[in-house]
């Protein structure tokens, strides 16, 4: 099978969610990684509760994530400042890149294979998180679910890769560091890569990612030069 082109998740599996933790940690000592993992969760839960009333409740993931701070730091019963938020949230815009990843980048461009995103992140997002990693040479597409108004894993989310790139989504490598969304991929058809960075178990969900991985570099050895 030859892969033609490949889409990453971007939250979680190009940009650090959780280098969010350092300021947090700041902010309330010793409740930063607390603090961060929880957000996340929530701000996937409300992805998913969105998605599940409608089209009519969809909000942006830019909105979503702040409402989820909010809860959190309520729920851990920690005084949040609008200040605070504000920074929280700067942060947030200009997550890390994982340090591996320029060179991956790289070298697909070197051969040749279309690279993009697709992502439950608003394309405004996007946009700065991209940008301020240094990342726009090497994205074709940066694919929002801000068109379709559903997340992931609705199949009209993962429906806008194959149409921007216009390809089957089989001959797609969709790669993401997120179980969920890897299997989530994988039931929309595409061939997959879970980027298992932190070694975590597998999703229960009788479905198995294609390919399994450990970093971004696990990639290069599945696609080679881009197909005529
Ligand atoms: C994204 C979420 C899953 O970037 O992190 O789509």
């Amino acid at each position: 099978m030859t892969l033609r082109a490949v889409l990453f998740d971007a939250y979680g599996t190009l940009f650090d969610v959780h280098s969010v933790a350092l300021l947090a940690d700041q902010l309330f000592p010793g409740r930063g990684d607390a603090l961060s993992q929880a957000w996340r969760d929530k701000q996937i839960e409300y992805t998913r509760l969105v998605s599940m009333a409608g089209t009519e409740r969809y909000r942006p993931f830019w909105a979503l994530t702040r409402a989820a701070l909010q809860f959190t730091a309520a729920r851990l019963g920690l005084a949040l400042t609008p200040a605070q938020e504000d920074r929280l949230m700067n942060e947030y815009r200009h997550l890390s890149a994982f340090p591996e990843n320029r060179e991956v980048l790289a070298e697909l461009k070197r051969r040749g294979v279309p690279a993009g995103i697709l992502s439950n992140g608003d394309p405004e997002m996007l946009e700065v998180a991209v940008k301020s990693a240094g990342f726009g040479e090497f994205f074709g597409h940066v694919i929002s679910v801000h068109s379709a108004r559903r997340f992931k894993t609705d199949p009209a989310a993962y429906a806008l890769g194959p149409a921007a790139l216009d390809l089957p989504a089989r001959d797609i490598l969709f790669v993401s560091s997120n179980g969920w969304d890897a299997i989530g991929a994988t039931w929309h058809g595409y061939t997959t890569l879970w980027v298992n960075r932190s070694g975590g178990p597998l999703e229960q969900l009788d479905t198995p990612p294609t390919h399994t991985g450990r970093s971004l570099r696990d990639v290069l050895p599945l696609v080679g030069r881009a197909a005529a």
